[in-house]
């Protein structure tokens, strides 16, 4: 039954978290789908609109079923759902293994076989599980397993997004749930210092994510200047431009989901110009889906490089400062596989200045400044 092709590379999305919490409703989710659409993010590979937790009422109906809170969904979620389709888009919802979500809402302990039902009968495509009022006595890898089963026997094509956060070594198990995706990290806040704790975090952590298994370092805050709902997520009120920037590409090159996690239908058109990098997102969604190795500067914990082998036999690099101070940053070709001996170099194509930056011969060095970076498509050429 299931599509074999799910969640091959890491999925791409808008999840209702960080922007909006608890302040959902139907409207929030046709405006966002409508947006994606109309902003040119489906063109560029954004699929899936993720409603997050606090949709439903404060308890099942008396079948045992999860019932959506009729004041912010009218119609119920089949519609909401249906509209999102409609848009050639696909729908994603939220549930948690533990009795109640972390907002409190009716979890799915017990009901595992019988929520992924009503998902999949209301067109449901993605599920993010979380892992909040985890019964003492359950282990969390045992909940994973059964929600993976459920949804993978339900009927419909569900990917799962399994969300604990890194907790009870997720990353040594995941694989063999079935899930497609795999929290490693605690929340996401908008400010420099939660982005750059999350990604050297799972530095060491990248060989354990790979096709159809990605390790997911938590949405998106590109783009939300301060705007949430939440305080916990908007403590120290946002970030610059190019903090973000080196925040998509981090995501980007460490094989997370894109789960863009502002208002899409107000983001700037930096916002949007940020999203949108074609070359950005293919080092992405390349089909190896290679975690990259860590090149480290001569300052490893605030510079380093990241190295991805890509598919077509190129090198995606992305060079990193995420220190306070510019610096520079230097590599050496060698510390790729590239000895002087082999009369080979590099062509460096700029994927942020989308252009090529020249060809360069054992090795090259950039002034990097503080929170920055440089994103590089690299093909190897002879040179001598
Ligand atoms: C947890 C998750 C978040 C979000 C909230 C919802 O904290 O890690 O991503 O889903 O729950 O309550």
């Amino acid at each position: 039954m299931q599509d074999k092709y799910l969640g091959l590379t890491p999925p791409m999305g808008w999840n209702s978290w960080n922007t909006f919490t608890w302040n959902i409703n139907e409207a929030l989710i046709r405006e966002t789908a409508d947006a994606m659409v109309s902003s040119g993010l489906k063109d560029a590979g954004y699929q899936y609109v993720v409603i997050d937790d606090c949709w439903s009422l404060k308890q099942r109906d008396q079948n045992g079923c999860l019932v959506a809170d009729p004041e912010k969904f009218p119609n119920g979620m089949k519609a909401v759902a249906d509209y999102v389709h409609s848009k050639g888009l696909k729908f994603g919802m939220y549930s948690c293994d533990g009795t109640h979500t972390c907002a409190g809402y009716p979890g799915s302990f017990e009901h595992e076989f019988q929520d992924a039902e009503t998902f999949a009968s209301w067109g449901v495509d993605y599920l993010k599980y979380d892992n909040c009022y985890k019964p003492r006595h359950m282990e969390g890898e045992m909940l994973y397993k059964r929600m993976s089963l459920a949804l993978r026997n339900c009927g419909r094509d569900i990917l799962f997004s399994a969300c604990n956060w890194g907790a009870d070594g997720v990353h040594g198990w995941i694989q063999g749930s079935g899930a497609q995706l795999f929290r490693s990290t605690g929340d996401i806040q908008d400010n420099w210092e939660s982005i750059k704790n999350l990604a050297l975090s799972q530095m060491d952590k990248m060989a354990y994510s790979g096709p159809y298994c990605h390790n997911d370092i938590d949405m998106l805050v590109v783009g939300m200047h301060g705007g949430s709902n939440n305080e916990f997520i908007g403590t120290l009120g946002g970030c610059t431009d190019e903090e973000y920037r080196t925040h998509f590409s981090l995501w980007a090159i460490m094989n997370s989901p894109l789960m863009i996690g502002c208002d899409i239908r107000s983001m700037s058109s930096i916002t949007r110009e940020t999203l949108t990098n074609p070359d950005i997102i293919a080092i992405n969604q390349d089909m190896e889906c290679r975690g990259p190795y860590v090149v480290p500067g001569n300052d490893p914990a605030a510079m380093m490089s990241l190295v991805k082998p890509m598919g077509d036999g190129s090198l995606a690099i992305g060079m990193f400062n995420l220190g306070d101070k510019k610096g520079e940053l230097s590599l050496q070709f060698w510390d790729m596989g590239i000895p002087a001996a082999a009369g080979m170099g590099l062509e460096l194509y700029d994927c942020w200045a989308r252009k090529t930056e020249g060809v360069f011969d054992q090795r090259y060095a950039a002034q990097i400044e503080p929170h920055g970076c440089r994103m590089f498509r690299a093909k190897l050429v002879k040179v001598r």
